[in-house]
């Protein structure tokens, strides 16, 4: 495994750049901005590439990596399903598994030092976020914060196995790593009694916000691509629109979501499936879709969880010459709000009677 401890100084946040091989694919935690150019020139060195960025929580004392990524390398980004930010690719919650190539990571959902913290184990380390940090915790002050989940949170990765490596999201004395035991018998905030004791001295802690709060907090909620951009060059659709679509001979209905995300939600009935990393080979000269798209002219129409990566893939397909190429703005969020109809069985149907709506003619809003 390809694993690097990255440290950005102003703020004191480690991000993990994670991989199984070299010449893989690649997964950052908790990417800085600043740091941005670095990451790349380090995965270009390592000859990786990088398909996933995932922040713990929303961050208040730096400005994510996150969304710059997504635009200079087309990765997915991904935060828990509570967190505020815009649009992410992916929204995941506790039990989820947030893969790559070769390796795989267990989400925790262990909120308190925000509502929207989360941690991930995998084999024999776990990325604890703010929540547990080395001989600390994260502050329970501001964004949701609360010390009793957090104790709570606190239990369950205590409960993990002793000799866990621990590696945080920040520390600010320049350690680096520890274990769920060295924590347990350490770390002078986990030696309470109770819940109770917890709280109480979280309570009076009483710390100056963060210097970058009211700068990084905003920048962390906007994150998303801007959809209208590609809805104004007419390649998007709504929920609505989509309906009169889907079913007729000249469009094709494509998932970018992964297996999980298809199981978890349901899908549009009679959609290819074609997960976001494997879309640029398909889209390009001899790819399953770029021959299906030329050879019988039909439209492709994208749709992932929330419009992110289908967006990325419309414009992908463009660039590809694929020029009908376009998605549902929102995706299958939009989808459902419009329609809100999962069936018993997991599957999301379109409602619309296919016999009706192929015979009426495609909106142009596609072109
Ligand atoms: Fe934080």
């Amino acid at each position: 495994m390809i694993f690097r401890q990255l440290f950005e100084p102003v703020s004191c946040t480690y991000s993990y750049l994670l991989a199984s091989r070299r010449g893989g694919e690649a997964l950052i935690i908790d990417p800085v901005l600043e740091k941005v150019d670095r990451y790349l020139k380090l995965m270009e060195d390592l000859d990786l590439r990088l398909v996933k960025a995932v922040d713990t929580h929303l961050h208040a004392d730096h400005i994510t990596g996150l969304g710059a990524l997504r635009d200079r390398t087309h990765c997915i980004t991904a935060m828990g399903e509570q967190s505020k930010v815009d649009v992410v690719s992916i929204r995941f919650g506790d039990g989820d598994r947030l893969g790559i190539e070769g390796l795989s990571l267990d989400i925790l959902y262990t909120p308190g030092h925000t509502d929207d913290s989360y941690s991930f184990a995998m084999d024999d380390r776990v990325f604890t976020g703010d929540t547990l940090l080395i001989r600390g915790t994260g502050r329970t002050d501001f964004q949701n914060g609360d010390a009793r989940m957090q104790y709570e949170s606190l239990q369950r990765l205590l409960r993990l196995p002793d000799e866990m490596l621990v590696f945080p999201a920040h520390d600010y004395k320049g350690d680096m790593v520890s274990t769920i035991a060295e924590e347990r018998r350490c770390n002078p905030r986990l030696q309470v009694k109770g819940a109770d004791d917890y709280v109480a001295l979280m309570d009076n802690l009483n710390l100056p916000n963060p210097k970058m709060m009211d700068v990084a907090v905003p920048t962390n909620i906007r994150q998303g691509l801007l959809q209208a951009e590609i809805a104004r060059r007419g390649w998007a659709v709504t929920a609505d629109e989509a309906t009169k679509l889907i079913g007729t001979r000249d469009v094709v209905l494509i998932d970018l979501r992964e297996r999980g995300e298809r199981d978890k939600r349901g899908q549009i009935a009679g959609s290819l499936h074609v997960p976001y990393p494997e879309l640029q080979e398909s889209i390009g000269a001899g790819g399953v879709l770029h021959e299906l798209a030329t050879t019988t002219g039909k439209r492709l129409l994208f749709y992932c969880a929330f419009g992110e990566r289908s967006a990325m893939a419309v414009q992908a397909a463009q660039d590809a010459g694929l020029l009908t190429a376009c998605h549902i703005e929102g995706g299958m969020g939009a989808w459902i709000e419009a329609f809100g109809h999962e069936a018993d069985d997991g599957i999301v149907r379109n409602s619309a009677d296919f016999s009706l709506v192929a015979s009426r003619s495609t909106p142009a809003a596609c072109q």
